[in-house]
């Protein structure tokens, strides 16, 4: 029995080992894009709170879920794949567009950390702006398709 289930498992891994090792073009693109969709997801839920929809209770936790989603997205550039609804200019401009990535990454790491030692959604809500530059970047360096 056992030994069925560990055949199966390296039969698995042996079919998805390859992909892992080498993401296409079009695989790069989609990664990027849902780790901008986890953005838009986690920011949504922020408004709720910050509107006082839903209670600031999870207030950290989407804090942090902001921040990592920050931290896999500016990686996810890294790679240099034209494409998707990325301009061109990204990588013309590639020095001022990865240090407001960086900026980015940084700024909801200190929104995270500061969720974490219970500020209060007063002082939540004034670092918000600086945290989530959105459509400063998408500005200059998305075209909506
Ligand atoms: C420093 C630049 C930058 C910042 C900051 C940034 N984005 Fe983006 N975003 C992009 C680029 C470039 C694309 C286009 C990606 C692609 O399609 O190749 C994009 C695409 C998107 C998309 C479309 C994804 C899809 O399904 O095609 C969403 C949604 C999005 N961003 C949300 C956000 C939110 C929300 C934030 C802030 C919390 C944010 N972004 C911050 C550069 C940025």
């Amino acid at each position: 029995m056992r030994h069925a289930v560990y055949a199966t498992l390296a039969a698995a891994l042996a079919v998805t080992a390859p992909f892992a090792a080498r993401a296409d073009d079009k695989d790069v693109i989609e990664y990027r894009q849902h780790a901008m969709k986890t953005l838009q997801e986690q920011t949504a839920i922020i408004g709720e709170i910050v509107s006082g929809a839903v209670p600031a209770d999870n207030l950290p936790a989407h804090a942090e879920a902001i921040a990592l989603a920050a931290q896999i997205s500016a990686k996810s550039f890294d790679a240099k794949i034209p494409g998707g609804e990325t301009k061109p200019e990204v990588w013309t401009k590639w020095a001022d567009f990865s240090k407001r990535m960086s900026d980015f990454a940084a700024a909801t790491r200190l929104f995270a950390d500061t969720a974490k030692k219970g500020a209060s959604l007063g002082e939540m809500t004034s670092i918000l702006t600086q945290a989530l530059p959105c459509k400063e970047c998408h500005d200059i360096y998305r075209q909506e398709k």
